[in-house]
């Protein structure tokens, strides 16, 4: 066991970002908060400081990270060549949830991009990670700081859960305001979505123009398939519990998840539906919790991984409501499929 120093950004965002900075530049862990979720944290630029990340999440080494910049010229040193639709798209949504992959220069060592020739890098806008990174003086290499499998930490409690004694320390900022990671985005000849997240493909398309959305957002992988982005290969987002999923209107879906809750407790399951506020009244007499507004995706989203968490060993069946793909849909559902295993169930 590490002894774990955490530290409250709440009130002051800067606090303990420069001793956090220190640890980085001496090849330990930080994990730090950011708009989307929780990163684990290392010197990016330090291939053996980069190792201790994967060891800490239980991650298999073939699955690269994103670098984390707090200036938009850092990526100057980071990729060969800014393209001109890598500019436009760093100026409209920088700082923000969006991460680009572009080709890498020689600096970026193997343990960071699994030996890819592309690198992926986002600037985010949380100030905490700002001046943790400025502080350090270098990218900071980070996944999501949950142990591989379990959704992504979207409090520090979460976090406290899956990385006490693993780390060296925590920044402490709070509740995570989007809850699910950043889109990342392959700029190529045809811009492709490998993982959609806070800025959707309306967003960039209304600045690039056509983007492709990867076919492995919301579908599984086929034996042997190849992806472009090596995370889709592994089972993400995974409670304890069976996630199932219903899909049809709401009142179709709030048919089914009733008529599968009274089987599934018929055989001395417990259950959990995550009903939206529109469907609540469908389900009275049954568990369930309000995880948002079907009209307000983004509410829903924020609350799906720590709704995840909540029920994942307390239930054996976690029932859920699918949601359209336009917006932030399409991320809701590309996690929500993903948890599931993809155990969809229509009328
Ligand atoms: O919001 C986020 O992006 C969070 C916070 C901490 O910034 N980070 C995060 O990192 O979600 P991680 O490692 O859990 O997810 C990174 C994703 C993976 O799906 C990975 O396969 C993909 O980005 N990725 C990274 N480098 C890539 C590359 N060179 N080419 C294609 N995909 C890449
Ligand atoms: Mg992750």
């Amino acid at each position: 066991m590490m002894d774990t120093q955490i530290f409250s950004c709440i009130a002051q965002p800067d606090s303990g970002t420069k001793f956090a900075g220190q640890i980085v530049r001496q090849g330990g862990l930080v994990v730090f908060p950011t708009e989307t979720v929780y990163g684990l944290g290392a010197n990016g630029l330090d291939g053996d400081a980069v190792k201790k990340i994967f060891e800490a999440k239980g991650r298999p080494q073939d699955n690269p990270l994103i670098l984390h910049v707090a200036r938009k010229s850092d990526v100057k040193d980071l990729w060969l060549r800014v393209s001109d639709i890598t500019r436009k798209l760093m100026d409209a949504f920088w700082p923000g949830p969006l991460t680009l992959v572009c080709q890498k220069s020689s600096i970026v060592p193997d343990e960071v991009t699994a030996g890819l020739d592309t690198v992926a890098v986002r600037m985010s806008s949380n100030k905490t990670a700002l001046a943790l990174i400025r502080a350090a003086g270098v990218p900071i290499a980070a996944p999501s700081a949950n142990t591989s499998g379990r959704p992504s930490p979207t409090s520090a409690q979460h976090v406290i859960d899956d990385m006490w004694g693993k780390v060296d320390c925590i920044l402490d900022g709070g509740q995570c305001a989007i809850g699910l990671e950043s889109t990342v985005l392959l700029v190529s000849k045809k811009p492709t979505i490998l993982r959609p997240g806070g800025i959707t493909r309306e967003m960039l398309q209304s600045v690039i123009g056509d983007v492709d959305v990867a076919q492995s957002v919301l579908s599984p992988l086929k034996d042997g398939e190849t992806v472009a982005s090596p995370g889709m290969k592994y089972k993400h987002y995974a409670p304890e519990a069976d996630v199932i999923v219903a899909c049809g209107t709401l009142m179709e879906m709030a048919g089914i998840i009733k008529r599968e809750y009274d089987k599934a407790e018929a055989k001395g399951k417990k259950c959990v539906i995550l009903a939206s506020k529109e469907t609540q009244s469908f389900y009275r007499g049954k568990k369930y919790d309000i995880i948002g507004s079907a009209t307000e995706k983004k509410d829903m989203c924020a609350n799906l991984f720590s709704k995840l968490r909540q029920y994942s060993d307390a239930v054996d069946v976690i029932f859920a409501e699918s949601v359209s793909t336009d917006d932030m849909g399409l991320a809701y559902m590309n996690r929500l499929l993903r948890a599931s295993g993809f155990t969809v169930l229509t009328e």
